[in-house]
């Protein structure tokens, strides 16, 4: 790693607001949002971290690490879990994969392949949901932000995150399946909360990302209704909607969060929105 990299920040006392992007359903695009939120709120000046829980690593990938496992060097969540570095010390800068540059105020913690066993790794752990929570708070204070981005079902990786969290972000596509994958979230987050609502955690979900990403434009109503329907569920926790945009597939090829890839598309001017919405930056 190069030596002018900027390290860990320090703790100064922010008051950090840890967002979990999670849907009970796969493809309900969390990583897209995670990370294009992630990119807008560090282009604000904000102190960002990403976490990505996910064995797919795509949130990594995005935020310029193509391949965490490949290099010995880079730590991972994994290797957190696997107590063999800290929390912190996994904490990287994030790099512009286009230009190779770090990007300022932007760290993230790598996934591994290997998440794909941290149920059996944290099997003999005691309230084995808190595995998060126990580690989260020697971030707290360092970053305006945290972003911890989920993979697609509410399994041990989802709770535990969801718990170390201060508010849910709920991610869905206008479709019935990313949809009922809320519902499922929502029963998910209510029956944790029964056991471990000591902890402070989120009771329900605070916020929800409509990404239409219509894939033939033929069944643009059908979208158009569950839109409506959600808006109506949900009111207004449900923040501006990110049409399809071509936009977003390109950057994903790019490994590029949208909001750095395309900054005027449509999508980043949506999420960049969407943060503001938030109240994570004016
Ligand atoms: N606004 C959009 N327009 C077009 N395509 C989109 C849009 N948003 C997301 N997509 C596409 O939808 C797919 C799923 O998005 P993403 O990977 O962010 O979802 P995810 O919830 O993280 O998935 P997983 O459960 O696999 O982690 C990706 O191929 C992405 O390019
Ligand atoms: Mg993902």
């Amino acid at each position: 790693m190069p030596t002018d990299t900027p390290m860990l920040p320090d703790d100064t006392g922010l008051k950090t607001r840890v967002l979990v992007f999670t849907n009970g359903s796969a493809g309900s695009g969390k990583s897209t949002t995670a990370a294009a939120v992630a990119y807008a709120a560090a282009k604000k000046k904000r102190k960002v971290c990403y976490i990505g829980l996910d064995k797919q690593r795509d949130g990594s990938r995005l935020l310029g690490y193509d391949d965490p496992d490949g290099d010995e060097d880079l730590p991972t969540l994994y290797d957190v879990v696997d107590k063999l570095v800290t929390l912190p010390e996994a904490v990287v800068p994030a790099r512009d994969t286009k230009t190779k540059e770090v990007i300022d105020n932007l760290w993230v913690v790598l996934e591994s392949k290997k998440l794909e066993h941290l149920e059996f790794k944290l099997a003999n752990e005691t309230a084995r949901e808190l595995w998060l929570y126990r580690m989260i708070g020697q971030l707290r204070g360092r970053f305006d932000v945290i972003a911890l981005d989920c993979s697609g079902d509410v399994k041990l990786g989802t709770i535990g995150a969801i718990i170390a969290s201060d508010e849910v972000v709920g991610c869905t596509k206008s479709q019935e399946k990313e949809a009922r994958g809320l519902t499922e979230l929502e029963d998910k987050i209510a029956e944790v909360a029964e056991a471990y609502g000591h902890t402070g955690m989120p009771t329900g979900i605070d916020w929800v990302v409509i990404t239409e990403g219509v894939e033939h434009k033929s069944q643009g109503k059908v979208y158009k209704d569950m839109e409506q329907q959600l808006r109506e569920a949900y009111g207004d926790i449900v923040l501006e909607t990110v049409r399809d945009d071509v936009k977003v597939p390109e950057a994903y090829t790019a490994g590029q969060p949208v909001t750095l890839y395309s900054p005027n598309a449509p999508s980043a001017k949506a999420y960049t929105k969407i943060g503001r919405q938030m109240k994570l930056y004016r």
